[in-house]
C-alpha cells in the first residue's frame, strides 16, 4: 500500500464518532508510581497482568479506538500468546507506541523541558511497525511560571514534534502529536490560554516547515484550565469554551482529530469538560474527543489492587469510563451517568 493510503486508513480507524484512545504508556517510573498506591510492585509480571486486563475488557471496542503501549507492552503476550498488540487488533483497535524516550531540561533555558528520543527513530519505527504497531506519541511538556516557558522553549519543543511527526510519516506510521501545558501551578486560565495558543501556534508552523501531513495526524493536548493551586475554579462551560477559543485560532481544519489529555484531572472533571465542548460546540471542526491515560484508569487501579479475582470488576470499571467519555465525545454525557454501572 502507498505509505499516504496507510496513513489514511490508519486515521479512519482511529477517528471514529463516539471513540476515543487509552493511553496505557506509562514508562517504568510512571506505571510504579501508579501501582505503588494500592500495592502492587511494578514487575514484569504484574505489568503483563495488568494490560492484559485492560486490552481484554469486554465491551471497550465500542468506545476504544487505539490504544498507546508502552515499548515493553508491544513485545508481551496474553495467556493464549497471543502477541498484545494483535489481541488489540483482533477487536478492531488500532495499537499505537510511546516512542519518545521522556523529559529533561532545556539547556541554557532555566525552566524549560524537552523530549529525547529523535537518534535511531526511523529504524525503531519499522521495527515497532514489525510488531503491529500503526500510530506512535511524542510528548512535549511545558511547565508554567512567570518567565516560562520561554520564546526559545517554545520553538525548540515545536521542532522536536515536527521532527518526530515527519519521521512516522515517512514510515507509516500515524504520529499523535502531544504538547502538554502542565496543570502544576497557580496561573489563571488566561494564562494557561495564552501560553497554549503560543505553543500550538509554534508547533502548526514547524509542523508545515518539516511538510507534516495535517490530514495524517492526530493532537492531544491540554485543555485549557486554570492551575491546580490557583484559587479559582472553572467550570466545564468555561474551559471548554476557553479551550476552544485557542484551538479555533490555531488549528487548521486539516486536522481530522484532538485528542485530549486527562493531565491529571479527575475522571469525572475530564469526562464533563469533553461533554462541555461538543455539547457547547456541535458544529467543531475536528472530532474532539479523548486519549486518557489516569482518567480512564484510576478507577480501574482501585477496583483491580492486583488481585486476580477482581478482573472482572476493574474491567468494568474501564468499560464504565470508556462508555461515559464515548457518551461525552456525542456531547450527550449526564452527571446522572455516574450513577449507573
Ligand atoms: P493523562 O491522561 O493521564 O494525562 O495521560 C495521557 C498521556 O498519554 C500523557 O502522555
Amino acid at each position: 500500500m502507498a505509505i499516504a493510503d496507510e496513513l489514511q486508513t490508519t486515521i479512519e480507524h482511529m477517528v471514529q464518532a463516539g471513540k476515543g484512545i487509552l493511553a496505557a504508556d506509562e514508562s517504568q517510573p510512571t506505571i510504579a508510581k501508579r501501582f505503588a498506591p494500592i500495592g502492587v510492585e511494578s514487575t514484569e509480571e504484574n505489568r503483563l497482568a495488568y494490560r492484559a486486563l485492560l486490552f481484554t475488557a469486554p465491551g471497550i471496542e465500542d468506545y476504544i479506538s487505539g490504544v498507546i503501549l508502552f515499548e515493553e507492552t508491544l513485545g508481551q503476550n496474553g495467556d493464549d500468546g497471543t502477541p498484545l498488540p494483535e489481541v488489540l487488533a483482533r477487536r478492531g483497535i488500532v495499537p499505537g507506541i510511546k516512542v519518545d524516550k521522556g523529559k529533561g531540561p532545556l539547556a541554557l533555558s532555566p525552566g524549560d523541558l524537552i523530549t529525547y528520543g529523535l537518534d535511531g527513530l526511523a529504524e525503531r519505527l519499522r521495527q515497532y511497525k514489525g510488531q503491529g504497531a500503526r500510530f506512535a506519541k511524542w510528548r512535549e511538556v511545558y511547565s508554567i511560571s512567570e518567565r516560562n516557558p520561554t520564546p526559545l522553549g517554545i520553538s525548540a519543543n515545536a521542532e522536536m514534534l515536527a521532527r518526530y511527526a515527519a519521521v512516522c510519516q515517512e514510515q507509516g506510521i500515524v504520529p499523535i502529536v502531544e504538547p502538554e501545558v502542565l496543570i502544576d501551578g497557580d496561573h489563571s486560565l488566561a494564562r494557561c490560554a495564552e501560553v497554549t495558543e503560543a505553543v500550538q501556534k509554534e508547533i502548526f508552523h514547524a509542523l508545515h516547515r518539516h511538510h507534516v501531513a495535517l490530514e495524517h495526524m492526530i493532537l492531544k493536548p491540554n485543555m485549557v484550565l486554570p492551575g491546580k493551586d490557583h484559587p479559582v475554579r472553572a467550570s466545564a462551560e468555561e474551559i471548554a469554551a476557553a479551550t476552544l477559543r485557542v484551538f479555533r485560532r490555531t488549528v487548521p481544519v486539516a486536522v481530522p482529530s484532538i485528542n485530549f489529555l486527562s493531565g491529571g484531572l479527575s475522571p469525572e472533571e475530564a469526562t464533563a469538560n469533553l461533554n462541555a465542548m461538543n455539547a457547547g460546540f456541535p458544529h467543531a471542526p475536528w472530532l474532539l474527543s479523548f486519549s486518557y491515560g489516569r482518567a480512564l484508569q484510576q478507577t480501574v487501579l482501585q477496583a483491580w489492587q492486583g488481585k486476580a479475582e477482581n478482573a472482572i470488576a476493574a474491567q468494568r470499571a474501564l468499560l464504565k469510563r470508556a462508555r461515559l467519555n464515548g457518551a461525552a465525545q456525542r456531547g450527550e454525557y449526564r452527571a446522572a451517568m455516574e450513577a449507573s454501572d
